[in-house]
């Protein structure tokens, strides 16, 4: 197998840290309410009946957990984990490589669904309703397709916005589920959590307070508690406490609603440069000098649910709420 197609190997340091964050059942994953009540059914149910789960997809803005989630069907299930994604997945060569090296009922996720090439794609169709594929061989008027049957298996895909794949695609899962940012009670629970693997004891207000500027996101909120037990232990605290996590978040140069300075970036290039809007995603792109993908996936969503940014058919506009977050007057400008 090629290593680059599935990864099963940790990249570095962090990755590993972060992959000992992961809880591994159900019962252990923080919010999500919806998303884990109907999943436990649909596992228990498949289970019951001995046949692999109906395939799933997970989507919504990254960094809410989807990666694990599928990690978790496949402990759930009790069966094996692979791994990897759309754009690892160039040729249909490489797919029918993972596939065929699959056991009865293992799960596959292929994180990044919607950058699978469309001529993967099409082989993955028969795979997932019928499990077989079907392959050419040769070219010209000696190629032939021989069909290959498949094991059983479970497809994870997983994708920052369903939106992007294809409708015969998105058609062929059984089980969609849309990840939504976390509230603040749930990711303060995930951030002592965190503390706890760590042994280290952080105080109620700190963790409060991690949790409500961490954009409603588990990765950033761990990410922050890292960074924030850094500047703690440096101070030599037996305890993380509330003035220094408000310290350390000012150093992150995280405001108090939990913006970094590229959402900064982004609202003061709309107010300054485009009086509020609206203002088309690639020239707001090429203004402040980042990638239009990125605002999409990454920034707006939760901008959008904070109510600082719309989105109207004209372009994105900054909200008066986003306004007086900035202390600027509408008009101003
Ligand atoms: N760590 C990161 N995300 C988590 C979640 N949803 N539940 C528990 N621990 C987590």
């Amino acid at each position: 197998m090629d290593d680059r197609v599935v990864t099963g190997e940790l990249q570095n340091e962090d990755a590993s840290v972060e992959l000992s964050l992961r809880p591994t059942i159900l019962k252990q994953y923080i919010g999500q309410q919806k998303v884990k009540e109907n999943l436990s059914i649909f596992i228990q149910a498949a289970k019951m009946r001995e046949e692999p789960l109906d395939h799933v997809l997970l989507y919504g803005p990254p960094g809410l957990g989807k990666t694990t989630l599928a990690g978790i069907i496949a402990n759930e299930m009790g069966v094996q984990f692979r791994s990897t994604s759309g754009p690892a997945i160039e040729r249909a060569g490489d797919l029918a490589a993972i596939l065929s090296s699959l056991e009865p009922g293992d799960v596959l996720f292929i994180d990044e669904i919607h950058r699978l090439p469309r001529s993967v794609e099409e082989v993955l169709y028969p795979a997932m309703e019928d499990f077989f594929l079907d392959i050419v061989i040769g070219t010209g008027p000696s190629a032939r397709s021989v069909r290959i049957d498949l094991p059983p298996f479970t497809l994870v895909g997983a994708t920052t916005r369903a939106g992007l794949l294809s409708a015969p695609l998105r058609d062929r899962f059984g089980v969609l589920s849309r990840l939504e940012f976390y509230e603040t009670k749930d990711l303060c629970s995930i951030v002592e959590r965190t503390a706890e693997i760590f042994q280290t004891s952080l105080s109620k207000e700190a963790a409060v307070e991690v949790a409500r500027r961490s954009r409603g996101t588990p990765r950033i909120a761990n990410r922050l508690l890292k960074r924030i037990r850094d500047i703690s232990q440096v101070k030599g605290e037996e305890e993380i406490s509330f003035p220094t996590t408000k310290l350390a978040l000012e150093m992150l140069q995280v405001d108090d609603e939990g913006l970094d300075h590229i959402d900064h970036k982004l609202l003061r290039g709309i107010m300054e440069s485009f009086q509020g809007g609206p203002v088309g995603l690639d020239t707001i792109a090429a203004t402040i000098g980042e990638e239009s993908q990125t605002i999409e996936d990454v920034y707006e969503p939760y901008l959008l649910q904070i109510g600082f940014i719309q989105r109207t058919p004209r372009g994105r506009v900054v909200t008066t709420k986003a306004y007086q977050h900035f202390g600027v007057k509408e008009n101003d400008q």
